[in-house]
């Protein structure tokens, strides 16, 4: 019998006799290298602790005496959990809602075996703000899309009669989904799949952007081709954004072959790129789209699929299922996540404060024309690239940003990416360009 003794709060939490308030940054790092595995590599020398404001979160650095075991300092979210807190951090109207729920309401936790009340409230909130025929919850945003996934195949084989096992359904080459086998299956970055073998079959990829090698295999391989299953804008990347003419142009495509259009929104959906969802921005209209991330309010794992009738209605009982998707409280959460999108006008938001941070970023690459290469973005889902040179190395730009208080993160070895909350105010924009500014003139 383990007689393992925790207790307390926030600082006070307590395991036996570690108790959180009275660890340094290198003894937290000290217990995750020990006690957890290494699928990440975090920035070193700082531990968040708390948030300040939306936008601000207060971490802990290595103090240089004897007597503290950290100080702390403000940390401006440049990065905002890779948008799953578009809302900002704590926001207020989604917190009062599940406070109020879990203590007035006495929120029960149910399975989808038997019916709650608030999962009506969240598939109309959630069919309403997507203009989609049906919803389903799921929890990750990896599980939405490998639910997007799944539809496709079975409308495939179902609705589009595709022989038995030979569906194939096209990804992006640089796509990022997620880190299920069938996500990493569709992925071409070696360092998610070594050793993870054996992959799906049934998958093919296309160059990002490239509509003539899509028209190809579309002509050469159509019939078995249940979806293209793509980011609209890729994350991930390095924030690609495609050509104006390319989700016309594949839109057209999908229709002529009978494909569905199948759109990975997990990061570009809620607002981040100054329309509710990126598709919007290309004025194309796809059959099924996977949310996640901010679909949570950056409160809880919410994620769900929402697309056409045909496609959803291929789902039979038993077929698909998950404990956690659409529970009370995510049903909750889920709700208000969508009123603070609305509410708050984060799409506009985003559109105001993102031409802000990108006239910032022209003006830095103007100065800078042999370190900044490229600036790309929409809304608030920004990146900057810089040269491919040894010296221009983007983790050594986010540890530097991180020395001056702001969280920003590579995606690669010459790209960062800026996407703080879409409630950023436009001093804090202000602040956090002048402190990238002289990080890249100092390099
Ligand atoms: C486009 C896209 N799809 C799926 C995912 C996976 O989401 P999660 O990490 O919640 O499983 C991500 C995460 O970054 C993403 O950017």
């Amino acid at each position: 019998m383990s007689d393992l003794k925790i207790t307390g709060y926030g600082d006070d939490l307590t395991i036996d006799d570690i108790r959180l308030g009275d660890l340094s940054p290198s003894e937290h790092e000290k217990i995750e290298k020990e006690k957890g595995g290494q699928n990440y590599k975090p920035l070193e020398d700082v531990v968040v602790s708390h948030v300040k404001d939306s936008s601000t979160l207060i971490c802990r650095k290595p103090s240089d005496n004897d007597v503290e075991a950290y100080v702390e300092e403000e940390l401006i979210d440049g990065l905002c959990c890779y948008s799953a807190v578009n809302q900002g951090q704590l926001n207020k109207e989604i917190v009062d809602a599940v406070i109020h729920h879990l203590q007035k309401e006495k929120l029960p936790t149910v399975p989808r075996s038997i019916r709650h009340k608030y999962m009506s409230a969240f598939l109309l909130a959630a069919t309403s703000i997507t203009g989609m025929d049906k919803v389903v919850p799921k929890v990750s945003g990896a599980e939405s899309w490998e639910l997007t996934f799944k539809l496709c195949r079975r409308w495939g084989y179902q609705v589009k009669q595709i022989p038995k096992d030979e569906c194939i359904i096209v990804g992006a080459t640089g796509n990022f989904h997620g880190r299920t086998l069938a996500a990493v299956s569709m992925s071409d970055d070696p360092d998610s799949r070594g050793d993870f073998g054996p992959f799906l079959p049934g998958i093919e990829l296309v160059p990002y952007n490239d509509i003539d090698a899509l028209k190809k295999l579309f002509e050469e391989k159509g019939d078995k081709i249940a979806a293209y299953s793509v980011e609209p804008i890729q994350g991930e990347a390095g924030v690609i954004v495609p050509d104006d003419d390319y989700w016309p142009e594949v839109q057209k495509l999908c229709k002529q072959y009978n494909i569905l259009l199948a759109m990975d929104e997990v990061q570009t959906g809620f607002g981040r790129t100054g329309a509710n969802f990126a598709y919007q921005l290309f004025n194309v209209q796809p059959d099924i789209i996977g949310c996640g991330k901010a679909a949570g309010g950056g409160i809880l794992p919410v994620s769900f699929v929402a697309g056409k009738k045909e496609i959803i209605d291929t789902l039979t009982p038993g077929s698909e299922g998950s404990t956690f998707g659409g529970y009370p409280l995510a049903s909750v959460v889920g709700v208000y996540a969508i009123k603070t999108l609305v509410d708050l006008k984060l799409a506009e938001n985003a559109r105001v404060r993102g031409k802000l941070l990108m006239n910032h970023f022209n003006d830095i690459k103007n100065q800078f024309p042999d370190k900044i290469k490229e600036t790309r973005g929409k809304g608030l889902l920004t990146a900057f690239e810089m040269h491919d040179e040894k010296h221009l190395d983007g983790h050594k730009v986010s540890v530097q940003l991180l020395n001056q208080g702001v969280y920003a993160k590579e995606t690669h070895h010459s790209t960062v990416r800026v996407a703080p909350a879409l409630t950023i105010e436009s001093w804090q924009v202000d602040n956090l360009a002048e402190k990238l500014h002289g990080v890249i003139k100092a390099l």
